[in-house]
């Protein structure tokens, strides 16, 4: 892991109006996360996790402050601009896996090489290489109903590293299964940030996820709770190894 600072989350809120209320999702958030680390954002449901990650996936605007990725600030691109840059250098996971139904594996990761302007036979043959990469060589021509919801999870995973992102994000990756297949889901992450150097931000609010992460993000009511590496969290709950 370098000390480059690849995404800058500098002095962002986000307000959700209602009309009669304001939701206040996140609050004043500062965060630096370095190129080619495994980062977690750790909270209870409605503390802020998914509203933070479609500020750094540029899903979403912040309604102050800034968010930078590898020198670009986000928050002065067009639709168009975010579009691109969103298909070029982020790749997205997400707890229902958002698979099209009709599609095999093949053709679902083939998606954003399309997008991004392969031809099909160069489509095809990326997306088989990133299928073989998460372990799913042998499930090419499978359906989403036709896979565990584990193997459905991997084709997500090789759908948002086919275009071969600087950035996985994944929002609760875990959340629809079991705990060692979560487990090998969290693996696989971890692996590929070591392997590409790519930098991977998954949230999560399950402890047992974060032997892989190199730091961890606590955030509380929309808030920095605190940020630190998994070293010191060994030693905070006492684990000596
Ligand atoms: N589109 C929205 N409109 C209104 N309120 C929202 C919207 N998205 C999120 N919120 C609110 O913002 C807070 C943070 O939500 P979220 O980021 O989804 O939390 P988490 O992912 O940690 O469960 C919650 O109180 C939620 O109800
Ligand atoms: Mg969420």
């Amino acid at each position: 892991m370098s000390q480059e600072v690849l995404i800058r989350v500098k002095g962002v809120n986000k307000q959700f109006d209602l009309g009669k209320t304001v939701v206040h999702a996140l609050r004043n958030i500062d965060l630096e996360i370095y190129r080619g680390e495994y980062l977690s954002i750790m909270g209870p449901s409605g503390s802020g996790k998914s509203t933070l990650f479609n500020m750094i996936g540029a899903l979403d605007r912040p309604s102050s402050g800034e968010v930078a990725v590898a020198g670009v600030n986000l928050t002065r691109l067009s639709p168009r601009q975010l579009a691109h840059f969103r298909g070029n250098h982020i790749g997205y996971v997400f707890q229902s896996y958002n698979l099209l139904p009709a599609y095999d594996a093949v053709q679902n990761v083939c998606l954003p090489l399309l997008f991004s302007g392969r031809s099909h036979a160069e489509a095809e043959a990326r997306a088989k290489e990133v299928l073989t990469r998460v372990g799913l060589g042998h499930r090419l021509t499978h359906r989403p109903d036709e896979m565990s919801g584990g193997q459905q999870q991997r084709v997500a995973v090789a759908r948002a590293l086919a275009n071969d992102p600087a950035i996985i994000l994944a929002d609760e990756p875990t959340a629809n299964l079991d705990l060692v297949t979560g487990e090998e889901i969290i693996g696989l992450l971890s692996g590929l940030s070591k392997e590409f150097g790519v930098t991977v931000v998954t949230a999560t609010h399950d402890h047992k996820m974060l032997a892989s992460s190199d730091r961890i993000l606590w955030v509380k009511d929309g808030a920095v709770d605190r940020l630190e590496r998994r070293e010191d969290l060994d030693i905070r709950i006492g684990k000596v190894t």
